[in-house]
């Protein structure tokens, strides 16, 4: 078992009957929401499933996960999520899937959030993964110059093919390649964000994490932030 699934199967195990279930996005989430899907097939687990992408919603569906929106839910009971890197002081980056957007909405409206993540994405300071930053494609020019401007090293994210990548609400992602942001100044970098017009969200997610669990060696460890 590789430690992507080891730290699914694992978080799987804090969904009980009757919960709302945020269901994350990427390859470490997968695993969460194939066990779920087989619980629901093999033990009568019954819960309701919201998720943060397409392609999650399209995986839960052919496990036949029952599936709300989001505003179709009073709250989300438990979310669990992966994460691109963890400070060690419990604040993440997210959006490497580009499902940042949608991810945070979930989140924030979470009784509880669990990220699983295998032992490399902990960092001591963020910001070796460039932060992704949702945009508006009307002025992400400009945008781009203002990150250019501020020593941020912006690239807008390309598909494969070389095309600009759409998100699953069609804006485009701008990547900061920073190495690194300083633990003591995440909240000002997150602030700043906020204000920035045409930036629909950005991928630090802070003060939102209640439980990590990590996968590494031969047994997840579980941190109760
Ligand atoms: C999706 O936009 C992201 O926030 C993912 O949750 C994050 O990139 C972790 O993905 P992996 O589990 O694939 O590394």
């Amino acid at each position: 078992m590789n430690l992507k699934q080891m730290v699914g199967i694992e978080a799987a195990t804090h969904v009980t009957d009757g919960m709302i279930v945020g269901l994350g996005t990427g390859s470490t989430a997968y695993y969460l929401v194939e066990e779920i899907g087989r619980r629901i097939a093999e033990e009568g687990l019954s819960i309701t499933g919201v998720t943060t992408s397409k392609a999650t919603e399209k995986q839960a569906l052919g496990l036949n996960i029952p599936l709300k929106s989001i505003d179709e839910v009073p709250y989300v009971d438990i979310t669990v999520d992966g994460a691109d890197e963890i400070s060690s002081d419990y604040q993440g980056i997210k959006g490497g899937g580009a499902a940042l957007l949608f991810e945070k909405i979930v989140a924030s409206n979470s009784k509880k959030n669990i990220w699983i993540v295998d032992e490399s994405k902990m960092v001591e300071t963020l910001g070796k993964f460039p932060l992704p930053i949702e945009v508006i494609p009307y002025g992400s020019q400009q945008l781009l110059k203002k990150f250019e401007e501020k020593g941020l090293n912006p690239k807008l994210r390309l598909t494969a093919d070389n095309e600009r990548l759409k998100t699953d609400s069609d804006n485009y992602i701008i990547d900061l390649h920073m190495e690194t942001i300083p633990n003591n100044k995440v909240k000002q970098l997150a602030s700043w964000l906020d204000t920035l017009t045409g930036v629909v969200e950005h991928g630090l997610f802070l003060d939102i994490v209640d439980t990590v669990i990590i996968g590494k060696g031969t047994s997840p460890e579980t941190i109760n932030v």
